[in-house]
């Protein structure tokens, strides 16, 4: 009897767990449709993700470019920095044909294009990938656009997280990492300087690191989860938020 009990409610806490978790679409809904383009954003959202997130650089003429790879090689199949490549240039590649003929013509964003494609009630998870020389450029689009309250900030970058974090204290800001050496000393330091919380590469999704974010009352996210099986792991340890190439799909499987 009490083994039952223990049963039923060990799967009813997961069930819970799983309905209480956000999904972020992980540079867009990338599995189907070109990553980071303005198609792969309406569509993580489309699909019922929460969030979408994207990466971000700056070019020489002052604009903020949403794309993963600081060069364009990887997808468009023309090899240009971002950083040293003005707008006008980089708006010429087609970054949709690499994924499927039915993208062709998708161009690399302007940051403004997909913050004014965020629905009500859903997110956009802007990844800054550069150093905080981005951010007067960031914070004028970002002003212009009127939805700076749907917008939460990552990055690897400790300089650049808590550079947006005093720039946009209203925003929720999330330190991303992989690394496990320090983990506790660091998800110490994000309490001490207001980050909402830490967005940990999924294999760092661990009952210690959980109980040392939450008793600072930290928020924990993470990346990259594809698979059911992992995605019901870190939201049974109590993450609040999953990326995913597949917001759509895993969704349907953990149901
Ligand atoms: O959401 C975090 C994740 O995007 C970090 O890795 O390389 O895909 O930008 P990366
Ligand atoms: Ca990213």
């Amino acid at each position: 009897m009490k083994t039952t009990f223990l049963l039923f409610f060990l799967i009813a806490a997961s069930l819970f767990s799983i309905a209480q978790v956000e999904f972020v679409a992980h540079r867009g809904a990338s599995y189907l449709a070109p990553e980071n383009t303005l198609a792969s954003a309406k569509l993580g959202w489309e699909l019922g993700a929460d969030g979408v997130e994207i990466d971000i650089y700056v070019t020489p003429d002052d604009k903020v470019m949403v794309i993963h790879d600081k060069t364009t090689k990887r997808t468009t199949g023309t090899d240009l920095s971002v950083s040293t490549t003005t707008s006008k240039e980089l708006r010429k590649l087609d970054a949709g044909k690499w994924k499927d003929e039915k993208y062709t013509g998708e161009k690399i964003p302007f940051l403004k294009e997909i913050l004014k494609a965020i629905p009500k009630d859903k997110y956009l998870v802007i990844e800054i990938k550069t150093g905080p020389e981005i951010f007067p450029a960031l914070e004028k689009v970002i002003k212009k656009s009127g939805k700076a309250k749907q917008i939460k900030f990552i990055a690897f970058s400790w300089e650049s997280i808590t550079t947006a974090k005093k720039l946009f204290p209203d925003n929720d800001c999330y330190w991303l990492t992989s690394v496990d050496k320090d983990l506790k000393a660091k998800i110490s330091e994000c309490a001490a300087v207001g980050l909402k919380g830490v967005d940990l590469n999924s294999k760092l999704v661990t009952s210690e690191n959980m109980d040392k974010a939450k008793k600072l009352g930290l928020d924990v996210w993470c990346w990259t989860v594809d698979s059911p099986e992992e995605a019901k792991r870190v939201a049974d340890l109590g993450v609040s938020a999953i990326t995913t190439n597949r917001p759509g799909w895993l969704r349907e499987q953990l149901k």
